[in-house]
């Protein structure tokens, strides 16, 4: 069954295909400040809650769902916040397409799809390619939060971290299940009212860390990297 693309007039929603290759992110907000990324948005609640608590930070929301993005900016819509763009993109794809090294400040990856089955894994956003990659996008001591309510998801990224060069524990231990002044999502609420726990990862890229354009592995073909945006 396909659903119905809403439309969506916001004027907190940017069209990726309107942005020429290369664009500078940062010129879509009215103040030039730093730059953070959600990647998996949903349905917005996370992403109103941090960026009222930044005024200081611009903040991109993505989502490859349409009603997703669509809820989003009608919560930003709602808030009144200036700080917040919400785009339909796939993550890879946007970065491959308008991202720029040490663009990122922070980048929030919060309940992304699990993938349980075992011959879905490979499906998962977060792996040894990706994460490397985010070090090329995020600044010296730009801050990744990853938080999950899968066990097997959280010990499969805490143990990539110091696998992949260039990351820097900001927690005592690989994660925690509690994350005080971390606002939660729709999911992370869903999860904790069915007593369910939370696995938080606090990372950030060395400050004396640094992958050159020329190191970028290339983005893993495969699920939802078919379709790059030319
Ligand atoms: C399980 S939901 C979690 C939503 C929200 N973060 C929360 O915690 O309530 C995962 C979301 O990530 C989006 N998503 C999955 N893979 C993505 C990708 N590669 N790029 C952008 N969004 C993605 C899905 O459409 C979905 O809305």
């Amino acid at each position: 069954m396909t659903q119905r693309v809403i439309e969506i007039t916001s004027p907190a929603f940017a069209d990726i295909h309107s942005l020429g290759r290369d664009y500078d992110l940062n010129q879509l907000f009215p103040v030039r400040q730093p730059l953070a990324l959600e990647i998996g948005c949903g349905i917005g609640d996370f992403i109103v809650q941090r960026a009222a608590e930044q005024p200081q930070v611009n903040f991109i929301a993505i989502d490859i769902f349409n009603k997703g993005c669509y809820k989003t900016c009608r919560r930003v819509d709602r808030s009144g916040l200036s700080n917040v763009r919400v785009m339909r993109v796939e993550a890879r794809q946007l970065l491959s397409y308008c991202g720029r090294a040490d663009m990122l400040s922070a980048v929030y990856i919060n309940c992304p799809d699990p993938w349980p089955k075992k011959r879905h894994r490979n499906r998962r956003l977060l792996n040894r390619t990706f994460l490397t990659q985010l070090l090329y996008y995020l600044q010296p001591e730009g801050e990744l939060f990853f938080v999950t309510d899968f066990a097997d998801y959280a010990y499969q990224v805490a143990q990539l971290f110091p696998a992949v060069a260039g990351y820097e524990n900001m927690l005592p231990a690989p994660f925690f299940t509690e994350m005080d002044d971390y606002p939660l999502s729709k999911y992370m609420r869903k999860f904790r009212d069915q007593g369910l726990p939370l696995y938080f990862q606090h990372q950030r890229r060395r400050a004396d860390f640094t992958l050159r354009e020329s190191e970028l592995p290339p983005t893993d073909k495969g699920f939802r990297t078919r379709h790059l945006l030319e």
